[in-house]
This record gives C-alpha cells, sequence and structure tokens, in this order.
C-alpha cells in the first residue's frame, strides 16, 4: 500500500458505509454509529447528507452498487459480525482488544463494553494522524481507555510496537484485523499471525482476507476488474490473499485453531434476510470477501 501523508481512502470509504447504515431507521439497521461521518471529506460528507432523503438514498446506493457491486452490504454486514464476535469475547472476560489497522473504526467508542478495557488502535501514521486530529475536535469521543499505536506492518514489528505501547502479552486479548490483510505482504500477515499465535491462552482473532483468485487479472468475481481499477486509482492496490480450502490449515501452521471461515454470502444472508425481500439486492458482487475467527492453540 502505498499511504505517505495521506490517510487512507479504503478506510474513509469504510466510514461512508457505517454513516450510512446509521442512517437507516433503528428497526432495521445493523449498528449505530454516529460518529464515522465526522472521518468523511466533503464530497462524502455531502453524499452522507443527500442520503437522509429516501429518493437520493436510493439513487446513491445504486451508483454504489453499480460502481462495486456489493461493497456496500458485505461493509456494514461485517462490520456487524465483527461487533457480535467482539460483544462476546468481552463477556467472557477479555479485557484488552487491539484493533489492527483501524482506520476510522469507533468501535472504541460506540460500544459500551469496551470502556472498561484497554483498546490499542493500530494503524499506519498518515491514517492515525487524521484520524487523532479527528477526535481531538469531538470532546464526546471518550479516548481515556485508547492508547494509539503508530506501525507499518510492512516494515515494522508489531510485537515491539505493541510491547512498548503497554500490550500485556501475559493477559489474552482480542484481535480485530478488518479489511487489511489484502493490502500487506504475505511476510507482513505471516509475522503478524505468529506474533498474536504467542499471546496468552484465550487470544482470540477476527480477520477479512480476501479468496486470492481475485487478485488474478482474469477473475472472474461480479465487480472485481473495477474495483482493482479504483483500488489502483487510489493507490490502495490488494496484494495479498488466501485460499479458502487452505485457511485451516494455514492458520493450524501459524498456532491457531479455527473457528469459523465465512464467505460474504453467509454473513450477508445472516444479517439481511430479514430486511429484503430480494436477495439480489444483497448479495450480488464481494463473493470474495471472507471473514475468519480463530483462536491461540
Ligand atoms: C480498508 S481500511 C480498513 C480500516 C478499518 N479496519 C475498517 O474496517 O474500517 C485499511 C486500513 O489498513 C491500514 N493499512 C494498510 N496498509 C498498512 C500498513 N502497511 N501498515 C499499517 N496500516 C496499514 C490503512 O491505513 C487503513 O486504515
Amino acid at each position: 500500500m502505498r499511504l505517505s501523508q495521506k490517510a487512507s481512502k479504503t478506510a474513509e470509504y469504510m466510514a461512508l458505509f457505517r454513516a450510512l447504515e446509521t442512517i437507516e431507521s433503528p428497526r432495521i439497521r445493523l449498528f449505530n454509529d454516529p460518529y464515522s461521518k465526522n472521518f468523511l471529506s466533503a464530497p462524502l460528507r455531502i453524499a452522507e447528507l443527500l442520503f437522509r432523503t429516501p429518493l437520493v438514498r436510493q439513487f446513491i446506493h445504486g451508483v454504489m452498487d453499480n460502481r462495486w457491486p456489493g461493497a456496500f452490504y458485505s461493509g456494514v454486514a461485517r462490520t456487524r459480525l465483527i461487533d457480535d464476535v467482539l460483544r462476546s469475547s468481552v463477556q467472557d472476560g477479555i479485557n484488552q482488544v487491539v484493533i489492527l489497522g483501524a482506520g476510522f473504526d469507533t468501535r472504541a467508542y460506540r460500544l459500551p463494553e469496551l470502556r472498561t478495557c484497554a483498546v490499542f488502535e493500530v494503524d499506519h501514521p498518515s491514517t492515525l494522524e487524521v484520524k487523532k486530529g479527528v477526535i481531538s475536535r469531538l470532546p464526546t469521543m471518550n479516548t481515556e481507555h485508547v492508547r494509539f499505536v503508530a506501525i507499518d506492518f510492512v516494515e515494522q514489528s508489531l510485537e515491539e510496537i505493541l510491547l512498548k505501547a503497554g500490550f500485556d502479552k501475559s493477559n489474552s486479548a482480542m484481535f480485530i484485523w478488518e479489511g487489511v490483510t489484502n493490502y500487506l505482504t504475505a511476510d507482513a500477515v505471516d509475522q503478524t499471525l505468529r506474533f498474536i499465535a504467542n499471546c496468552a491462552s484465550d487470544t482470540r482473532l477476527v480477520f477479512t482476507y480476501v479468496d486470492k483468485a481475485v487478485l488474478n487479472e482474469g477473475s472472474q468475481f461480479v465487480g472485481s476488474k473495477a474495483l482493482a481499477k479504483t483500488l489502483n486509482q487510489i493507490g490502495e492496490p490488494w496484494s495479498f490473499g488466501l485460499n479458502p480450502s487452505g485457511v485451516n490449515q494455514f492458520l493450524q501452521d501459524r498456532g491457531f485453531e479455527l473457528v469459523e471461515d465465512l464467505g460474504s454470502v453467509d454473513y450477508r444472508s445472516r444479517y439481511m434476510r430479514n430486511r429484503y425481500t430480494n436477495s439480489d439486492v444483497y448479495l450480488r458482487g464481494y463473493e470474495f470477501y471472507r471473514i475468519a475467527q480463530a483462536n491461540v492453540k
């Protein structure tokens, strides 16, 4: 990923998706993220404001789904799934949470369960600085329980940096790695997993990955060519993926027990089937985007 002075654009797109989902009626929305809109640049903030009008909302959904089929539905369903996994880990007694490549993730502020946890938000300095700047202007975002940790996963050791930031390796933790592995090198993914696997017992991980077949130029996945073009244009091309049939072994080899590996049809169906009568709305595209949960052996 070629991040330099600018914050990650894909992190901003995720903030947009969460801000748009928050506008939906409380009866049907998958979560309430009142903070996301603050991370949007002017054009996306305008889109967020326009989205409040039902007719325009339909139009914006149409534009997004034409351009990146399934990205929105997959993005918000995965957000909810990870919220659920995180809440249940905290209920089980986990009180350290590490959000790797946190971008503009606002779980530390919007999930009350996390207020009694030590939360580490780890990201590239360019994105992290922008996040800290926005948060400093929003006094309602309480950061007492949060530590911001700057890293380049490709260049630096997560272990060294996280321990310096006060992470307690002898205490179990929940690691969230959402929307990030696809931007890294195989070596960076490997090193990160090996560090996590060496943490205390009952340490858990939830992460997303893309089916590596989508990285091929000839990929047959719906929307994958247009998506690759956008990612190249914004300087955040995907560089890493896994073969879903090999994920169990991949994790075993690195010290994990696989709990669940879901394709995006599974998690979109889980959270959206009661919301739309026509599954074509939320199941088209993005089949390559998966979520896996694993525990340290
Ligand atoms: C698609 S965004 C996901 C952000 C967040 N996890 C979410 O779901 O909203 C990808 C994130 O990975 C971070 N990232 C990408 N490459 C990185 C690297 N080499 N080192 C540190 N962070 C990186 C970006 O800064 C960005 O915040």
